[in-house]
């Protein structure tokens, strides 16, 4: 189970091959990373992404969902996996606990709430569209 699998590579930090590649990624200039916290820090086949690819020149929009603790490492680990991009504040929110069965959390009342959230954040950023 990749949950299992992560929890062991985190332990004796290996990495895991990925089994997608995206094509033409130097075509991208504006890059939204979005992660779960794991363990407090980004689950492995997240950082397997970042040393993956060349962010050098790119904007590098990252976000987090975790399940009450905070984001951890992540927009850490974020910013120094990314070197030579312009890394922006990231947004975090408490979504699901898949570990103990609650998923989908962001939904009904929370879903207008955190999607108010985001518009308040993309302002901030300056990446809201009008
Ligand atoms: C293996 C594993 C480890 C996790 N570790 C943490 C953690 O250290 N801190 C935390 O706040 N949430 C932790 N979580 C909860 C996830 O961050 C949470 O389930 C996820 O962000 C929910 O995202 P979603 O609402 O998009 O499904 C962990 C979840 C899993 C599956």
């Amino acid at each position: 189970m990749e949950v299992e699998q992560n929890a062991q590579e985190q332990e004796v930090d290996t990495l895991p091959e990925l089994k997608t590649t995206i094509p033409n990624f130097e075509n991208y200039d504006r890059i939204f990373i979005g992660t779960p916290t794991w363990n407090m820090a980004l689950p492995q086949s997240v950082v397997s992404f970042l040393n993956g690819y060349n962010f050098k020149g790119k904007t590098v929009i990252p976000f987090n969902t975790n399940g009450g603790y905070g984001p951890g490492s992540t927009f850490r680990q974020i910013n120094a996996g990314t070197q030579g991009a312009k890394v922006l504040d990231g947004y975090t929110v408490k979504g699901g606990e898949e570990t103990n069965g609650i998923i989908l959390a962001i939904k009904g009342e929370n879903k207008a709430k955190v999607s108010k959230e985001i518009d308040v954040w993309l302002e901030k950023i300056k990446q809201l569209k009008r």
